[in-house]
C-alpha cells in the first residue's frame, strides 16, 4: 500500500479529520498524524487524553473490498501490527489485551480504535484505523497513573513520532496484505501468541464474566463461563482489576 501521510500540528481528532478526507474521496493509505488532539476518541465513547507532542496520534484510511464488517478484524490486526512494530523497533515486550490494547508489564502503552462507515446499501465504504501510542509522557493524570506507561518510561529515552510511525506502517502493510489474501485466519496464530494469556476476565453483554480460551478464524474471541460451552464474542470489555470505572485510557 502506498501511504500518503499528512501531518498536522493539532486537530479535533485524527479520526474525524480522516473521515472528512474519506468522504471527499481520499484513497486507501491516506494517513493523518497530529501532535495534539483537542477531542481524541477512545473506544466505547471514552476520551483519549494526550499531552501535546508526547504521543503518536495517527489514523489510517482503509477501503477493503469483499466481505462486509471486517472492522473488528482490522482492529485486531492493528493491535498486532503495532505491538510487533514497537517490539521490533524499540525492543519493548508488547502484548495485546483483547480486543486491542497494547500493554507492556500490564500497563497500557497504546490503543486502537477502528471506525467503519457503510453506504445505505450496506456496502462498506471505509474503515478508519486510529492508533494512539504513549511516547514521551513521564506523568499521567491521576486516573491513569497506575495503569498507563510510555516508551520513555520504559526505555529511559525520548521517541519521536516519526521513529515509530514508519515501522508501524510497514508492519501494518505486511499484515494487511496477509489479511487481504487469507482473512483473519492468516493472522490468528500470531495474534494469539501475542495476546495476554491468561488475559483478564471478559465481561459478556449479559454481565457474566468469562475466560478467553482461543480466537477463531473470524477474529471472534472464544470464551467460557465456568465449565460451560464455548461462546464466541466479537466485542466486549476486559475487566481491569481494581480499576476505577471511568475515565479509561
Ligand atoms: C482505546 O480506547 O484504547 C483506543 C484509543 C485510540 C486513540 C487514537 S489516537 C489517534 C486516533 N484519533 C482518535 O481520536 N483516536 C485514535
Amino acid at each position: 500500500m502506498k501511504f500518503d501521510v499528512r501531518a498536522l500540528p493539532e486537530t479535533d481528532s485524527t479520526q474525524s479529520e480522516l473521515i472528512r478526507l474519506a468522504k471527499a474521496g481520499a484513497p486507501e493509505g491516506t494517513v493523518v498524524i497530529a501532535r495534539h488532539q483537542r477531542a481524541g476518541r477512545g473506544r466505547r465513547g471514552h476520551v483519549w487524553w494526550d499531552e501535546p507532542g508526547s504521543s503518536l496520534l495517527v489514523s489510517v484510511l482503509l477501503r477493503p473490498s469483499g466481505p462486509p464488517a471486517p472492522a473488528p478484524q482490522l482492529s485486531l490486526l492493528g493491535g498486532l501490527a503495532v505491538a510487533e512494530a514497537l517490539e521490533g523497533a524499540v525492543g519493548v515486550p508488547a502484548r495485546i489485551r483483547w480486543p486491542n490494547d497494547i500493554l507492556v508489564d500490564d500497563r497500557k502503552l497504546g490503543g486502537i480504535l477502528a471506525e467503519a462507515s457503510s453506504a445505505a446499501s450496506g456496502r462498506l465504504e471505509h474503515v478508519i484505523l486510529g492508533i494512539g501510542v504513549n511516547l514521551n509522557q513521564t506523568e499521567f493524570p491521576d486516573e491513569l497513573r497506575d495503569r498507563a506507561t510510555s516508551l520513555r518510561l520504559l526505555t529511559g529515552r525520548r521517541h519521536a513520532p516519526d521513529d515509530v510511525l514508519a515501522p508501524i506502517l510497514d508492519t501494518f502493510d505486511r499484515r494487511y496484505g496477509a489479511w487481504r489474501a487469507g482473512g483473519f485466519g492468516a493472522l490468528r496464530e500470531a495474534w494469539w501468541r501475542r495476546a495476554m494469556r491468561p488475559g483478564p476476565p471478559v465481561r459478556l453483554p449479559d454481565g457474566r464474566l468469562a475466560v478467553a480460551v482461543d480466537v477463531d478464524d473470524d477474529g471472534a474471541l472464544l470464551v467460557r463461563v465456568g465449565e460451560g460451552p464455548l461462546v464466541r464474542v466479537l466485542s466486549g470489555e476486559p475487566v481491569e482489576e481494581g480499576a476505577p470505572r471511568a475515565p479509561r485510557h
